[in-house]
């Protein structure tokens, strides 16, 4: 395994996470952990990074950033496993993922070395404060922000990027989500953004969530930009459902994240034989299958959600809504994926498909 430079932590900044008393109630990114890595990108590379206190940073408010949103990010997250071995779930795959993001929105690419070093050298000095509990973590969020001011529209010089970390619990606060069918507007359009993890499409979700939350919904479904037919994901997790035994999940391509749970819970289920369909999703034949019981099973998926069960999907005029009949918790395909997912996560399992990254 590749060894990546770890930062240096002064005994200052030591003492702020040895002084950092873990809040009784996390909830998902509430609280964000007293220190943070940064690095500056500028005359074409990437200067040193260093570790600091989490705190507000100098901004002028022309950065390219405000003006026009280049950025992306990452989630990730580490584990405190019971052996006292501190784990990360696959970083190489999001490290590749954020170069993805950053080149599909003109950023410069972050070497895995800096990307890598930056992510393990957070993790490394903040194990102390993982929280353990069923679902619990250190969120870690890498994000790149254009900085260079400016008001034309053109690609920023300057760079920052930074490693936040979050010690966190679930992403919902129900075990069951209720989630609406956002049929008008679309989240992403083919050609465009909708495959990077970029600020801007989670904002485009934001207006439909508000209408969601009024009608008492958790989460908003995605259909395509072109037909408003085919499902594509939720507003920051990917789609799975359960017919007749097999599982079904909407087809990679432009307009969805590529998530790094879907793939893993994709070879999870194909281990144990379980028929996995990469498929077009028809909304409205799910919704046949869900009333016909064909249908028994659709859950939510994502690094920060885990595996959520959806317990009804139902139209924005609020009045209509389709109940999924799931069945018991030891016969659901998706509440034993959560398990064995979480159990290789937090060592509970062995791992045998050499996911787990250890922090030494
Ligand atoms: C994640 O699962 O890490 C996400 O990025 C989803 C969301 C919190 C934006």
């Amino acid at each position: 395994m590749a060894h990546y430079p770890r930062l240096s932590v002064t005994p200052d900044l030591e003492k702020l996470v040895k002084d950092y008393v873990l809040p009784s109630s996390l909830g998902f990114g509430k609280h964000v952990a007293p220190l943070m890595a940064t690095c500056l990108y500028t005359n074409g590379e990437w200067q040193q990074p260093k570790i600091e206190a989490y705190g507000p940073m100098p901004f002028v408010p022309a950065a390219k950033i405000f003006q026009y949103g280049q950025q992306v990010f990452e989630g990730m997250k580490a584990y405190r496993q019971k052996n006292g071995k501190t784990v990360m779930f696959r970083p190489l795959e999001n490290f590749k993922r954020f170069n993805l993001s950053a080149a599909r929105l003109a950023m410069p690419e972050i070497p895995e070395e800096l990307f890598m070093g930056c992510v393990e050298s957070v993790v490394h000095a903040m194990k102390n404060i993982i929280p353990t509990g069923e679902g619990e973590s250190l969120y870690l969020r890498p994000f790149m922000v254009a900085t260079e001011p400016g008001l034309s529209i053109s690609v920023s010089s300057d760079y920052l990027f930074f490693v936040l970390a979050s010690p966190s619990g679930s992403y919902f606060s129900a075990d069951r989500v209720s989630v609406m069918i956002e049929r008008v507007n679309a989240r992403a359009a083919h050609g465009g953004t909708g495959s990077a993890k970029t600020s801007g499409n989670y904002a485009a979700s934001l207006t439909a969530s508000i209408m969601a939350k009024k009608l008492g919904y958790h989460q908003t479904i995605w259909l395509d930009a072109c037909e408003h037919k085919y499902i594509e994901e939720f507003s920051g997790m990917n789609f799975f459902a359960v017919m007749n035994n097999e599982l079904f999940t909407p087809a990679l391509g432009t307009t969805i994240l590529h998530g790094i749970t879907r793939s893993s819970l994709i070879s999870l289920a194909k281990h144990q034989g379980i028929k996995v369909n990469e498929a077009k999703i028809d909304i409205d034949e799910l919704i046949s299958s869900v009333r016909s019981g064909d249908c028994n099973e659709v859950f939510a998926c994502g690094t920060a959600a885990i595996v959520t069960p959806v317990a009804e999907l139902g139209e924005s005029d609020g009045t209509t809504r389709y109940p999924i009949k799931t069945p018991p918790k030891e016969k659901s395909v998706a509440a034993r994926l959560r398990q064995q997912l979480l159990a290789i996560q937090t060592g509970a399992a062995e791992d045998h498909f050499g996911w787990v990254h250890p922090i030494n």
